[in-house]
């Protein structure tokens, strides 16, 4: 690793007055009176779905952890939003600064512009926008930090979609938008590149008409006439100062090809089902989310001797499945993404490969994933009537799913590992390259509810997402057709080694302590 060219993960507006948010943390809560756009909500909303939670300590070193996982912790994202914060009636372009917990002005937005936007919008929604700075990722990854950037959106998408469910609200994927559209609002800084926007709002709130979000429109000329931007981010030196076409073709080409340059049309079949209106009832008893939020850790090894005799209690193992099918991040295309479970370690389940079916009959799948007839396909047994898991193939496949993850020991030291494989060609011909990123997104969101989901468990239980490994293995290992079907993410849950490098204090104290001083002027490369 280049250690010295390591990209500062925090971006701060230069110049830019910080608007402190309160924090929150597993005990916080706030009055059902708030509105989102409140600062205690707000501050509560950003720091359970962005906000620093912990530290790691290795040596000298000492690094953040947010309530987002991000692979390698390198937090290729940045994160806007846009309308009235408080009291303060002029709606603004802010940014938000998880080292500091703060939100940063960019610019004013015209009122009457962002009025005939809001007004598409259910009442009191709050517009989050993502950006991505690829080098984050490209500095340790390479080209696949492209891939691994759209890893992250998935999972940025769901930790919003769950802190949102903590105040009852939910969030909407705004993607009847085209590239430009909203790189035309979001006046992106470069090297970052304007990837979402969201709409956040009370679960109750009044929809403008009907299927709102398909029919959101931001047209081109927002900022037109309006004054440039009063704040810009610090510079980012990327690349070493090459240009991305020089240093990194493959991304370059990558995110040129995989643009939106038109809506998604009503012939390509894209729209398939409304947003829920409520957090799904297998979340209920759950009991509250945000403890499980603020405790969220990615495991960094796991002890299978810590696994209870005959393996993990079925019904917490179906429990899990539960609340991973049915999740509060929604996106509107019909499922793309199917689970294929290696169980190791789950009592009364033999081990083997299973199928978590979603969005779709068990016929429907074995026809398209195993025309020759290859595989059992035998509904597992126990199985509740509402988690269809289907076994596929029998025996102990611990050495593959290890080796799928890039010889990884948490794919086999696990009760489960899973590699979700995206229905892949398909939709790159029939919706464009840009499908490529919403298959990791839908992906990756189910990886945010397993991270969530093996806490609330409440068994000793933690997941690590898995952005490292073997996908033309894997998808030949399963006897799929690709890449008619890829593999593009994998994820496992087991019983952790106590990592002796999270220090569980408060998260901001080093705010607190650098109160007074010019934020300016204070370094957060390598937090
Ligand atoms: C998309 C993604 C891919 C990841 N890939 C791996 C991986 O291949 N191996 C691993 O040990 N951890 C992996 N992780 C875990 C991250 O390293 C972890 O999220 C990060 O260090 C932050 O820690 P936290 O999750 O405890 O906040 C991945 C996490 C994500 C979100």
């Amino acid at each position: 690793m280049d250690w010295d060219s390591q990209p500062d993960k925090f971006r701060r507006m230069l110049g830019s007055p910080s608007l402190d948010l309160p924090r929150s943390g597993p005990e916080v809560t706030v009055p059902a009176s708030s509105s989102l756009q409140s600062l205690s909500a707000l501050g509560v909303l950003l720091h359970d779905a962005a906000g620093i939670t912990a530290w790691k300590a290795q040596g000298q070193a000492r690094w953040s952890l947010r309530a987002n996982p991000s692979s390698g912790a390198l937090q290729p994202l940045e994160i806007y939003l846009f309308g009235t914060v408080g009291d303060d009636k002029d709606p603004w372009h802010w940014h938000y600064n998880p080292y500091w917990h703060s939100l940063e002005r960019v610019a004013q937005l015209p009122a009457d512009r962002w009025a005939s936007i809001a007004k598409q919008l259910p009442d009191g929604t709050i517009v989050v926008g993502l950006t991505s700075i690829v080098w984050r990722n490209a500095w340790k990854y390479g080209d696949p930090g492209f891939r691994y950037t759209h890893h992250d959106v998935g999972h940025q998408i769901s930790s919003f979609a769950f802190a949102a469910a903590a105040q009852n609200a939910s969030v909407v994927l705004l993607d009847s938008l085209t590239d430009d559209e909203i790189s035309g609002l979001m006046r992106p800084d470069a090297p970052e590149e304007p990837v979402c926007l969201l709409a956040i709002f009370p679960s109750t709130a009044r929809a403008p008409r009907e299927e709102w979000w398909r029919h959101v429109r931001l047209g081109g000329d927002f900022w037109q006439g309006a004054p440039a931007a009063q704040y810009h981010g610090a510079p980012v030196q990327s690349y070493y100062g090459q240009p991305e076409q020089e240093a990194r073709p493959l991304i370059a080409a990558a995110r040129e090809a995989s643009r939106r340059t038109s809506p998604p049309s009503d012939e390509a079949d894209f729209w398939h089902q409304a947003p829920p209106q409520e957090l799904p009832a297998a979340w209920a008893s759950a009991g509250p989310l945000r403890p499980l939020i603020h405790a969220r850790r990615s495991a960094q090894s796991f002890n299978p001797e810590a696994a209870p005799v005959g393996g993990l209690p079925s019904h917490i193992f179906y429990d899990i499945l539960r609340r991973t099918l049915r999740q509060p991040a929604w996106f509107p295309w019909r499922s793309a993404v199917q689970p294929f479970f290696f169980i190791h370690r789950v009592a009364d389940v033999e081990p083997g490969i299973y199928l978590l079916c979603r969005g779709r009959s068990k016929d429907e799948l074995r026809k398209e994933l195993d025309p020759a007839g290859k595989l059992a396909w035998e509904i597992a047994p126990g199985t509740p009537a509402d988690v269809l898991l289907v076994l596929l193939q029998r025996g102990d496949f611990r050495e593959e799913a290890k080796l799928g993850s890039c010889v990884q020991d948490i794919a086999s030291d696990s009760a489960f590992a899973i590699a979700f494989l995206a229905e892949h060609l398909p939709g790159l011909e029939k919706h464009g390259a840009w499908w490529y990123k919403r298959e990791h997104w839908e992906a990756c969101a189910l990886g945010g509810a397993l991270y969530l989901a093996a806490g609330a468990a409440n068994a000793g239980l933690q997941g690590t997402g898995i952005g490292c490994f073997f996908a033309p293995w894997v998808q030949g290992l399963l006897g799929v057709e690709a890449p008619r079907w890829a593999d593009v993410y994998h994820f496992t849950v087991g019983w952790p080694k106590t990592d002796g490098r999270v220090d569980g204090g408060p998260p901001y104290i080093h705010a607190d302590a650098l109160r007074d001083f010019d934020r300016d002027t204070v370094s957060s490369r390598g937090a």
